[in-house]
């Protein structure tokens, strides 16, 4: 029987309160829940005491002795009351307030600890923050509650000094999106913020912890990016592995994280882990899966802001395109710009304009190095048989990635995207082995003719020859899932492993089977880490181990292969 059970038997016994006068700081460590915290402790009594503490009560709040009390006031003849107060716990007998115990210890007997802990129980936002498109002078915060409404502010500042500005604020409400932008920041600095939220019908706001994320680094600075593909969540994936493989990423602290495709897949799953191929078939379902997956991606997304690349099983597919527009394909390309952060073409970034833009390409500068994400499927239209040369960037796409290589002196440029156009099989297989072919390297697949010229008239050159001649360092691509490191006329062409693969041994059949005959092969789990200093270019194949896979030789966190190039 609970101690407070007790002492509330021995007062109607002996009629002895065992009143302490209410000053100084009590309790360990002298806590100060917000109300929503008290609330909670104060319902789970009321739940055990019905007899004393009638449930209904509203929590109320004044300053006493420069600390704020919440409590609630019971009716009838015992003059019932529950306080928190200077971080103790306290009730009321007739007209005396009686601490009863340290808050946390008044915590961990009625509420198991969750109480005073939980950040949905003390009212703060306990939805998933979204950072993306962030530019030398601001970043965008894409918030969204399930179950939450109310008004959400930032209050941010640089890391090391208060948050002392305040963002304006906008409306959160249950199962809806909404977007906040900061401006005005200072380039090359690291800022530390906290979400404050005022849930719908109180008074009050209540804060986050405190998140982070770093403006558009100078030529001169080192940094840290990292890279996934292809988490597929089907049945060949595992929940814990991938949020094992974002917990290291998080670690890291990367400046962003650049997600190369096939993460909503709802092309070809309507549903996560399910092994039914069966494509969403309304916008609702479709929405439903960009919710799930931000679910995943928000172990990393308060901290570290999110690029997404279109896969093929997205469903921004030119070949699934209706002219009525109310396809897949839109209704991806919706939900994509909805739930996450799509980088906005003019000043920092650049891509495709217009009203129409769906912000799926696009390219900014950071530190020393350019970066390009690329979509390979919008404009492509897909014909029986898988002709590679059905795939394409598409004119405007293609013309534009000629101008933003050739007009940037970066020392390093990568391109991001999540299969190379054309590739083998049909299917947009294979790395540097597929690089000859199609859009991206010229020939037909009978290895001999040479159809560029006649299958993209005017075009400058295929998109290898495009990359030689402008000096990109590494394109970064996925949809094989496995990683294998190449190289081709001094280009790195870097397959980037899944990071929630089941299966953890299947580099070699994989490689067999999409046509891998040269470079370092190596089976999933895992993202890939790449620092960013000035002179060179490091990339960590960060591997990823359930607790149970551990042993000597696997280690979760451990680096398989690491690479670097230099400045030319
Ligand atoms: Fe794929």
């Amino acid at each position: 029987m609970p101690r407070l059970y007790f002492i509330i038997l021995l007062l109607f016994s002996s009629h002895t309160l065992l009143a302490q006068t209410p000053s100084g700081c009590r309790g360990s460590p002298c806590l100060q829940p917000a109300v929503m915290q008290a609330a909670t402790l104060f319902d789970r009594i009321e739940n055990l005491y019905p007899q004393f503490f009638f449930p209904g009560a509203p929590t109320q709040s004044l300053w006493l002795d420069g600390s704020e009390v919440f409590f609630r006031q019971y009716p009838g003849e015992g003059g019932w009351g529950l306080a928190t107060w200077q971080g103790g716990l306290w009730y009321r007998s007739a007209d005396q307030w009686i601490r009863f115990s340290a808050l946390d210890e008044g915590d961990q007997q009625f509420c198991g600890g969750r109480c005073l802990l939980s950040p949905a129980a003390n009212g703060a936002f306990a939805g998933s923050v979204v950072l993306g498109a962030p530019t030398d002078s601001g970043i965008v915060l894409n918030f969204y509650a399930k179950e939450q409404s109310g008004i959400l502010r930032v209050e941010y500042g640089k890391r090391g000094q208060a948050a002392g500005e305040s963002s304006a604020s906008v409306l959160l409400t249950a199962g809806q999106p909404v977007t906040l932008s900061l401006g005005g920041l200072e380039a090359n600095t690291a800022y530390n913020y906290r979400v404050l939220f005022q849930p719908q019908g109180h008074a009050w706001e209540v804060a986050s912890d405190m998140h982070g994320f770093h403006t558009a680094r100078s030529p001169g600075s080192s940094f840290t990016f990292t890279v996934q593909a292809d988490s597929h969540m089907d049945e060949n994936s595992v929940v814990r592995m991938y949020q094992r493989t974002l917990a290291n990423v998080l670690e890291a602290q990367p400046d962003f994280h650049v997600d190369l495709g096939d993460t909503f897949m709802t092309e070809k799953h309507q549903a996560p882990l399910s092994l039914s191929s069966a494509p969403a078939t309304n916008s609702a379902a479709v929405e439903q899966r960009y919710v799930y997956e931000r679910g995943n991606f928000a172990t990393i997304t308060a901290d570290v802001p999110l690029f997404l690349a279109n896969g093929n099983h997205e469903g921004e597919l030119g070949w699934l395109k209706t002219t009525a527009g109310n396809d897949i394909a839109n209704w991806a390309a919706q939900a994509r710009q909805r739930y996450f952060v799509a980088p906005p073409s003019g000043g920092f970034y650049s891509g495709e304009g217009g009203n129409s833009a769906r912000g799926a390409w696009y390219a900014w500068h950071w530190g020393s190095a350019l970066f390009v994400v690329l979509d390979p499927y919008w404009y492509s239209g897909r014909t029986k048989g898988g002709d590679g040369w059905s795939m394409t960037l598409g004119a405007q796409q293609y013309a534009w990635l000629e101008a933003t290589l050739a007009g940037s002196s970066a020392p390093f440029k990568f391109v991001f995207l999540h299969s190379l156009v054309g590739g083998l099989d049909g299917q947009m297989r294979g790395g540097v082995e597929a690089a000859r072919f199609f859009e991206w390297g010229g020939y037909d697949s009978d290895n001999t003719t040479r159809s560029f010229p006649i299958k993209r008239p005017g075009w400058t050159a295929p998109i290898h020859d495009l990359f030689v001649r402008h000096g990109v360092s590494v394109v970064f691509h996925g949809h094989d899932h496995l990683y294998v490191q190449q190289e081709l006329d001094g280009i790195v062409y870097q397959e980037v492993p899944q990071p929630s693969a089941l299966n953890t041994n299947n580099a070699a059949n994989l490689a067999r089977e999409y046509h891998y005959d040269s470079g370092v092969v190596l089976s999933s789990a895992g993202h890939l880490r790449v620092t960013v200093t000035p002179n060179d270019v490091t990339a960590e194949y960060v591997r990823t181990w359930l607790p149970e896979q551990e042993t000597s030789q696997r280690r979760n966190g451990q680096i398989d292969h690491r690479w670097v190039i230099k400045r030319r």
